[in-house]
């Protein structure tokens, strides 16, 4: 069932879990999502970037989250994924979504903590979660070129400010930058768990996201589950995983050219990354105690 997040954040923060957020702009990987959380008994949230919406339309694409949800035995959060304007929220919004993320972190400290205000106030006078992010994280969606001497660890989260900046903005989840990076580079991303653990106790009320989750080793993210990282995004795995199984039905000898035969392994890819993944963010089997 398509569900508000605030119960099940709660639940997340108070117990060693986090939920899962995936990204979606089709049928075929939205209901991978959704039959791997209904396999594991799990909440799930599935997310679309703008991109995404973009892609294919936001009527369309809200409507296809919207039924599979229905059809569902466990709680679906709609969430906007990297929202980059008020007017995107307000869109999303309107077409039924349960929680939005406002991405200002590029911008100035005060710019971001004013425009994420704005999305806040509008978003939670009708009972929409909103999630927002300090510090940067590199890669798509975010920082894309470094200058002057920056390097990639010039945009993790500071600890003081992300306590100004909640309590500024009234933000129902924060985004951090811990040391993950948007897209798969296995090897060269891993979590600066002392900075995770200063944020957590500075702003111990307060669920964290994790971005750019694929490519993490596995150690690391059983590890980030078990604070108070309750939301975790995962989105180039998905893609590879869909395109590989794709790719293999070409590969091999087919004599089919209709496209269940060819995007039905894509979506059976999904299903079993998104179901091990849920696993490994320790949330199977809790989907019943809401
Ligand atoms: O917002 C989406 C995510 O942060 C996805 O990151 O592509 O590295 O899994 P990823
Ligand atoms: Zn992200």
């Amino acid at each position: 069932m398509l569900s508000k997040p605030h119960a099940i954040f709660a639940d997340a923060l108070a117990s060693d879990f986090a939920i899962g957020a995936f990204n979606t702009s089709n049928m075929e990987l939205t209901q991978g999502i959704i039959r791997a959380a209904d396999r594991q008994k799990s909440p799930v949230i599935v997310q679309t970037s703008e991109g995404a919406i973009e892609y294919a339309g936001l009527q369309v694409l809200s409507s296809i989250i919207k039924t599979l949800a229905g059809q569902a035995s466990v709680p679906v959060i709609m969430h906007l994924d990297h929202g980059k304007s008020l007017d995107t929220a307000k869109r999303c919004i309107e077409a039924g979504y349960t929680s939005v993320m406002i991405d200002q972190s590029t911008l100035p400290f005060e710019q971001n903590i004013k425009n994420t205000k704005e999305v806040v106030e509008y978003a939670h006078a009708r009972g929409v979660w909103v999630e927002a992010e300090l510090g940067a994280i590199i890669g798509n969606e975010g920082v894309k070129d470094l200058h002057g001497g920056q390097t990639p660890d010039s945009f993790l989260t500071d600890p003081e400010q992300a306590k100004q900046f909640v309590e500024s903005t009234g933000v129902d989840a924060l985004a951090v930058s811990v040391g993950t990076i948007h897209g798969a580079f296995s090897g060269q991303e891993y979590i600066r768990f002392e900075l995770l653990h200063e944020i957590q106790s500075i702003l111990p009320q307060v669920p964290l996201v994790l971005h750019g989750a694929s490519g993490l080793s596995s150690d690391n993210l059983t590890q980030a589950c078990k604070t108070h990282v309750c939301k975790v995004n995962v989105d180039t795995e998905l893609r590879i995983g869909f395109e590989r199984a794709v790719k293999a039905y070409f590969d091999n000898a087919h004599d089919s050219y209709d496209p269940r035969k060819i995007l039905g392994p894509g979506r059976d890819a999904v299903e079993a990354i998104v179901a091990e993944k849920i696993t490994l963010f320790g949330s199977a089997g809790t989907a019943g105690i809401y």
